[in-house]
């Protein structure tokens, strides 16, 4: 599904260069559900914007879903990205005084479908994320944890063929970014939905069954997690 060998993302700043991705390769099979973790600045959310196609690499190579990404243009990246990927941000960035439905029907408002079509795949997606009978509220009417679900539903909508969280649950109290989690696992679980998320919690990254540590844009590991914590296991204190 992803393929990159080499990636590097060079920021000029002034005189000076911010290597923000130093190298990084690495493989995501389809169906995979991934944490990749490091310390702030290590190049997190820069590996996350190349990956979903938000920004090219410097230099390297990027194989998405068999197309090679590297070089597009931002309009064939702008293409891509609303066909293959689904966004989930830490601070949701839904649309206030508009209903969890209208959140949810955007992406399909600009993918061109009809009317009747956008309503019901977004109630689909509502339900999907357990907010089928609260598709008329509005983000300050629900809780943070429900407006990560209305987030989460609406990157599902487009049924992309990956979902990537970039510090999905920050916002959150403790249980309830278990909560979100446990609704990744049973989106990885029930729907095969490939999910790459980042966060700097161990305790949240041990719910995927693979774990990258990104430092100074290196991957200085990449390790199967043998026994992903599940649904209704209490946290333990740390
Ligand atoms: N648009 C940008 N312009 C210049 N430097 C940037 C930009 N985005 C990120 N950086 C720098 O690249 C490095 C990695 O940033 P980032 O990927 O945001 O790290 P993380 O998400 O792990 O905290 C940091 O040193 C950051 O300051
Ligand atoms: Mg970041």
């Amino acid at each position: 599904m992803i393929q990159t060998e080499n990636l590097t993302k060079v920021y000029q700043m002034g005189d000076a260069e911010v290597r923000a991705l130093d190298g990084a390769s690495f493989n995501v099979d389809k169906g995979e559900m991934i944490a990749i973790m490091g310390p702030s600045g290590s190049g997190k959310s820069t590996l996350m914007s190349i990956i979903g196609c938000l920004d090219a690499p410097t230099s390297g190579k990027y194989i998405l879903d068999g197309l090679s990404v590297e070089n597009m243009s931002e309009t064939e990246l702008a293409e891509v990205r609303g066909r293959k990927i689904g966004f989930v941000f830490q601070q949701f960035n839904l649309l206030a005084r508009t209903s969890a439905l209208e959140n949810v029907m955007l992406p399909l408002t600009y993918a061109g479908f009809s009317g009747k079509d956008r309503n019901d795949r977004a109630l689909k997606a509502l339900d999907r994320v357990g907010l089928g009978k609260r598709t008329h509220h509005t983000p300050s009417e629900l809780s943070g944890g429900q407006q990560q679900r209305v987030a989460i539903a609406r990157a599902l909508v487009n049924e992309p063929a990956i979902i990537l969280a970039d510090e999905p649950t920050g916002a959150l109290d403790s249980k309830t970014g278990v909560e979100i989690m446990e609704l990744f696992q049973s989106l990885h679980r029930d729907n095969g939905q490939t999910v790459i998320l980042v966060t700097h919690d161990a305790y949240v990254a041990r719910h995927t069954d693979r774990i990258i540590k990104l430092s100074d844009g290196k991957i200085v590991s990449d390790e199967v997690n043998k026994n992903p914590i599940k649904a209704g296991t209490k946290r333990e204190e740390e």
